[in-house]
């Protein structure tokens, strides 16, 4: 076993080139916010309690949104460089053993398996520490990493203090490293703002250690993408774009078949199940779980939901906080708009609107309906144009209709309201009383039809014609 390593994450900068109102790490890409990436990566490689976040622009939101991953927080209230980040975690950090790796809160590319080789390789050699680093056709605004005839890192110069020499080196510091705790702690005081920056710069480490009698290792990685950095807006969208491939391709190696999956966005906590269709445009979002030989349709928004297997989302559909049992069939052009629960086998049809309602199995609404508030029985039949009405103006009531009743078509269902098992209700009626069970509901004006009305109508209206015109 290796010995433990600590994680700080340095989250502190504002991100001027961002151009926002909002720190840089609260911004999102593959539908999570860049500094919950880097935290889930450093969780699979370490325990909460081993994982510090440096903080400072906005600092109570940042520690707010990622509350949830509970690791620590270390406040940097003056931004004075990367070392500086670092040192003022003293007394949350130094007391741990083993070792200390840095990663930035704007870097959420990196893979767990390219740190987990960093700390492999550290761990199991002599050096007192390594840096990630990259060999790029152009390093321009990267630190170069100036190394020894056997290798080791003399030192990493940054792009304003490089000699034209030290700059034509095309070795680049991705910035991320893995120390030997107890002697990064040991010599990090030395680390001195004499650059042009006036920063305490950890890219001096190296030089440090070295001088210490200890070497300094790089670990080159093929992909310097991977360590890239967001700055702005630009970058932020290629890192999204990034992050839902990735995700559709994992669901593609796992039997999830994607059509056209280019226009398929997919955040990164989804889970879905094996031979599951998805269709072209379709979004599937935050906490959402979908079941195994479901078809999502085109254009659909399936957000925070959790899908039992074979259900069926017709195209156009919208899905909020909902959960779908198996066989489920919603849409087209359907909203299930927030804490729905459809049981099995239950149908939602098109432009049907669901808000806290209830379906249970069976239950029907083919077309053209808002339930709100309401629980619908087993195998009831709601008809096109039936309207809960349930808001009168102050407060929410509950509409309930018990199981294999029948709702005729534009029914007006005045809540707080119960329709027993098995009623029926007349098309087009008013309700306002409960209805009992097995009864018939009729509540509208009785037709009356008047013979020949509208022959004489046309006769009055032709006669009128022929005075005007004088004939
Ligand atoms: C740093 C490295 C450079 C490397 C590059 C890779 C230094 C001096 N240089 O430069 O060699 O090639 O990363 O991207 O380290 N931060 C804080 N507090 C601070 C300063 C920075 O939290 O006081 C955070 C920033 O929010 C950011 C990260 O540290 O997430 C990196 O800082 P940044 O100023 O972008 O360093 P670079 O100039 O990119
Ligand atoms: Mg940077």
């Amino acid at each position: 076993m290796h010995k433990p390593v600590t994680i700080v994450i340095l989250a502190a900068g504002l991100g001027t080139r961002m151009k926002s109102r909002q720190a840089k790490v609260l911004h999102q890409a593959g539908g999570k916010t860049l500094l919950q990436h880097v935290i889930d990566t450093a969780l699979t490689l370490t325990p909460p309690e081993r994982i510090f976040a440096v903080i400072g622009h906005q600092a109570d939101r940042v520690r707010q949104a990622v509350a949830g991953a509970r690791i620590g927080f270390i406040e940097q209230r003056e931004q004075k460089g990367t070392g500086h980040a670092v040192m003022i975690g003293r007394d949350s950090m130094a007391h741990l053993d083993g070792y200390l790796m840095v990663l930035y809160g704007d870097s959420p590319l990196l893979r767990s398996a390219t740190l987990r080789r960093l700390i492999a390789q550290e761990t199991e050699g002599s050096a007192a520490g390594i840096l990630m680093s990259a060999q790029m056709d152009d390093p321009t605004g990267y630190g170069r990493v100036i190394r020894d005839g056997r290798g080791h890192v003399l030192d990493v110069v940054e792009q304003k203090a490089g000699t034209p020499e030290q700059l034509a080196i095309c070795e680049a510091n991705m910035g991320i490293y893995c120390f030997r705790a107890d002697l990064f702690w040991k010599h990090v005081d030395e680390i001195q703002p004499n650059n042009s920056a006036g920063e305490f710069y950890l890219t001096d480490m190296p030089a440090i250690l070295t001088r210490a009698g200890h070497t300094v290792e790089a670990m080159q990685i093929d992909d310097p993408g991977e360590a890239l950095g967001i700055n702005d807006r630009a970058q932020l969208a290629m890192v999204d774009a990034i992050f839902r491939e990735r995700k559709r391709s994992a669901l593609m190696a796992a039997g999830v078949t994607l059509i056209k999956p280019e226009t398929i966005t997919i955040d990164s906590a989804v889970e879905i199940g094996m031979d599951t269709i998805v269709e072209p445009f379709a979004q599937i979002l935050g906490k959402t779980t979908v079941g195994e030989n479901c078809r999502i349709g085109a254009c659909s928004i399936i957000q925070n939901s959790h899908l039992g297997d074979a259900v069926e989302i017709g195209a156009f559909t919208l899905v909020n906080t909902s959960i779908l049992e198996r066989g489920v069939h919603a849409g087209p052009y359907a909203r299930l708009r927030m804490d729905n629960h459809v049981e099995a086998g239950a149908h939602i049809g098109n432009f049907v609107e669901l808000k806290k309602t209830r379906m249970r199995a069976g239950a029907k609404a083919g077309h053209l309906a808002y339930l709100g508030d309401s629980d619908i029985g087993a195998r009831v039949n709601i008809g096109a144009g039936t309207i809960t009405c349930n808001y009168d103006g102050f407060k929410k009531h509950p509409t309930q209709i018990g199981e294999g009743a029948f709702v005729g078509s534009n029914s007006t269902l005045v809540a707080p309201l119960e329709i027993g098992a098995g009623a029926y209700v007349a098309a087009g009626s008013v309700i306002t009383q409960t209805v009992p069970p097995d009864a018939l509901a009729i509540g509208r004006g009785r037709q009356e039809n008047k013979p020949e009305w509208a022959k004489k109508r046309r006769h009055l209206a032709k006669a009128v014609e022929a005075i005007k015109s004088g004939d």
